[in-house]
């Protein structure tokens, strides 16, 4: 097999002294992914994928995708009308969006709600009234809290679920920043509708269908490419899904009407959980989980999503302090600052190009270190961001590939909403490396699906009611 091709690298004119070359080398050297373990990551998601699919509960059992059915057949086709709502809940930031359609046409206002620190730990109760009081204000700044239709509501939730209906889940455990005490074991649609009847009463809306982000993500990518049949989410945390066709499901237990495809929500952050992932788990990674939020869980995304991504590059660089090829071995700071290089500031490290040093610095003042690094600190910096960076990019797009190549089709888009992908300078190329090494036989197109997650789950309430009409099955 051919090379990965190599993307232009970081071209600077500092040159570093051999002995720090070689320390930083013997850093960066044992967290590589060679085409190697790329290979074997291929491999085990592949493993985890087909055991997911199993008819087989206790195979099933044994992998660390869930593979859900969503229950989600429609996708768009042009004819819309009328208003629907969606909500997205998954990140820091909790949104409202309004599509107005008009002959399929999307017209959309989205509002962002900021959940507080004590909300995301505290019952999940708290959170669901948020949810509530918040589509309230919304629907007072859109006019419509006296609507006398209901509106069709779409739910985002981004957390593992058991899928039982279209309008209904089971959490199965709380991820990334939200750390909840209870919720567990619950359904996320009736703590909504619970929270909106103690909190607001008569709102006029309906809750017609909830979904992973992945999920409408790929319902946004879709309405922007009809190619668009993956949805994948590279945000604070990162997970996918896809079209299938349902005579491919071998654990499908709903009718075959058409249309004779469902969408299919991989759940597989948490790839990696099992121990499959082993053979290329880094210190640093260990050590980022061991003072995660939810440790022992979630392994594949703590390697590259928004969430972790700074965090890595962190640790790398205290590694490199420690070896004394950073900062003259004075971290100040950054050594004790866990968490606090956010994957924003990697994305702002990132930008610079060329010689410029300035949104270098600009992250080091943080940590009280701008005045004190030298060209070859920042060099150093700068090649740690990259490297970590084009790592992350490449393992994710290494089992995307497997995604694509298992769709099978001449051309696949995939539909991509978070910051991550969104903000950064280098994910996508280093991403599109992957595709042309391990796709070779699909045209593979990654493209942004803005606020994709709030604005599909919208778009997925237009399903829902289609689904209704047509009486396909939906539990
Ligand atoms: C986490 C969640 C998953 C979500 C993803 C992206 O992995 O468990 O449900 O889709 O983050 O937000």
């Amino acid at each position: 097999m051919s090379e990965i091709p190599k993307l232009p690298r970081l071209k600077t004119s500092v040159v570093l002294s051999k002995e720090k070359q070689q320390k930083l080398d013997a850093v960066l050297g044992p967290i590589t992914i060679t085409e190697d373990i790329l290979s074997q990551i291929m491999a085990a998601f592949r493993e985890q994928m087909l055991l997911a699919s199993s008819t087989d509960e206790n195979v099933r059992k044994r992998s660390d995708h869930l593979m859900m059915n969503t229950f989600i057949r429609e996708l768009l086709d042009g004819t819309e009308q009328g208003d629907y709502l969606g909500l997205d809940l998954g990140g820091t930031n909790f949104r409202v969006v309004l599509v107005r359609f008009k002959d399929g046409v999307a017209a959309t206002t989205t509002k962002y709600y900021s959940l507080t620190d004590e909300c995301l730990s505290g019952p999940a109760d708290g959170v669901f009234d948020f949810i509530a009081e918040s589509i309230q204000n919304f629907l007072t700044t859109q006019g419509l809290e006296n609507s006398e239709k209901k509106i069709p509501l779409g739910f985002t939730f981004s957390f593992p679920s058991t899928q039982l209906a279209l309008n209904k889940q089971i959490l199965l455990t709380w991820t990334k920043t939200f750390k909840c005490p209870d919720g567990i074991g619950e359904d996320p649609v009736a703590m909504l509708e619970a929270a909106i009847e103690r909190k607001t009463k008569n709102l006029p809306v309906d809750v017609v269908v909830v979904m992973s982000d992945t999920v409408s993500t790929l319902m946004a990518g879709n309405y922007l490419d009809k190619k668009c049949r993956v949805g994948l989410i590279l945000g604070t945390g990162c997970n996918a899904a896809f079209v299938e066709n349902i005579s491919d499901i071998e654990k499908w237990t709903g009718d075959d009407k058409d249309p004779r495809h469902v969408i299919v929500n991989v759940e597989m952050g948490s790839t990696g959980d099992n121990g499959c992932l082993d053979f290329c788990r880094s210190e640093y990674e260990k050590e980022l989980d061991k003072y995660s939020n939810h440790p022992g869980s979630f392994t594949f995304e703590k390697s590259f999503a928004g969430m972790y991504l700074g965090e890595l590059v962190r640790l790398v660089l205290v590694q490199l302090i420690k070896d004394g090829v950073l900062f003259e071995g004075d971290g100040g700071k950054l050594v004790e600052a866990r968490w606090k290089l956010t994957t924003t500031d990697v994305t702002n490290i990132e930008s610079d190009v060329g010689d410029s040093t300035t949104k270098t610095r600009a992250v080091l003042k943080k940590f009280a270190l701008d005045t004190t690094a030298t060209d070859e600190d920042l060099a150093i910096v700068r090649e740690v961001a990259e490297f970590v960076s084009v790592r992350g990019a490449h393992i994710v797009a290494a089992v995307m590939s497997v995604l694509v190549n298992y769709v099978h089709l001449p051309e696949v888009t995939i539909g991509i909403d978070g910051s991550l992908y969104e903000k950064h300078p280098k994910f996508h190329d280093a991403m599109m490396e992957i595709f042309d090494k391990y796709s070779p036989n699909t045209k593979v197109n990654l493209i942004l699906a803005k606020d994709g997650s709030g604005q599909g789950a919208a778009f997925a309430a237009v399903s829902a009611l289609r689904q209704a009409v047509k009486g396909i099955r939906c539990s």
